[in-house]
């Protein structure tokens, strides 16, 4: 379950904050559909969840982890658990589709003699085994993309979160990322994904639960809505009937692995993590 209460957030030298009192309850397994005008404040949302960035106020609870208690040295380990998409793909150019796939494997931590496999099985059902071999420049963006979504998927994350992941994509290949949203969903996997393109979401993923930041967004922001401050509260009307309940169990510790695992990991470079977004 995550947990966001009271939040607040303005970036230095700006007029006005991009949070002003938001309020987000997301239950396991659910998918939101994280939207809102560009600006509203969606990818800040996603790297203060994966504690790139801190918000000035206000408590922010993913699983267990209460983000503002977590020490330095222990964010890697936290990130870990969490799968991540970007717009820009980020794939290493030098390495092969199986190539990146293994090293994040190896980065975070997970056994060498588990990754064939693994990484054999996570191609498989994102339907690009026959791209293991291949390099990023030969690869179409969708496929890049859904290299990227196995990359997220790797260590079995519990969570995904997703910034605008077909916002580089041709309409063909933003429908083919979509339903592997939704198939991963479907695993019991909870997915914030932010996204522009609201019909294609809600054509092709079901049960997802829209965030609107533009109906959340402090009042000079939302050029007078007075949201401010506004909960979004998690209904479960449309909560995922996500049956892998095994998969989603952030907020139980003995599903975690955050603490346990990863002994031999570099603190650095969590393959989900490792490029923090600039914008
Ligand atoms: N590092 C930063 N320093 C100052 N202002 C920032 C920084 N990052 C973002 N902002 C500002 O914060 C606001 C929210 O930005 P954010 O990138 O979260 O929006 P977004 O909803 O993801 O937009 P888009 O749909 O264009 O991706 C914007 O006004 C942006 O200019
Ligand atoms: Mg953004």
């Amino acid at each position: 379950m995550i947990i966001i209460r009271d939040l607040k957030k303005q970036y230095p030298d700006t007029d006005r904050p991009v949070f002003d009192g938001f309020n987000l309850q997301v239950e396991n397994g659910e998918f939101i559909l994280l939207t809102g005008k560009s600006g509203s404040g969606k990818t800040t949302l996603i790297r203060m969840l994966l504690k790139e960035i801190e918000p000035d106020a206000g408590e922010l609870i993913v699983g267990q982890y209460r983000l503002s208690e977590i020490p330095a040295g222990r964010i890697p380990f936290y990130r870990r658990e969490i799968g991540v998409v970007f717009q820009d793909f980020r794939l290493f150019e030098d390495k092969t589709v199986y190539g990146n796939l293994e090293l994040v494997m190896a980065m975070t931590g997970g056994r060498r003699r588990d990754a064939e496999k693994r990484i054999t099985s996570i191609l498989a059902m994102l339907g690009i085994d026959r791209l293991h071999k291949r390099y990023p420049r030969e690869l179409s963006g969708g496929e890049q993309q859904k290299v990227c979504m196995a990359r997220a998927l790797i260590n079995q994350p519990t969570l995904l979160l997703a910034d605008e992941p077909t916002g580089n994509l041709d309409p063909a290949s933003s429908a083919e990322i979509m339903r592997l949203m939704e198939l991963v969903h479907r695993q019991g996997i909870s997915v914030i994904m932010a996204t522009h393109d609201l019909p294609t979401a809600n054509s092709l993923i079901h049960s997802a639960r829209r965030v609107d930041l533009d109906q959340t967004a402090p009042p000079s922001a939302a050029e007078g809505t007075g949201a401010a401050g506004r909960a979004v509260e998690g209904s479960a009307a449309g909560s995922a009937d996500a049956p892998g309940t095994e998969l989603s169990t952030m907020g139980n510790a003995a599903g975690s692995g955050i603490a346990g695992t990863a002994g031999t990991a570099s603190a650095e470079g969590s393959g989900s993590t490792e490029r923090p977004v600039s914008s």
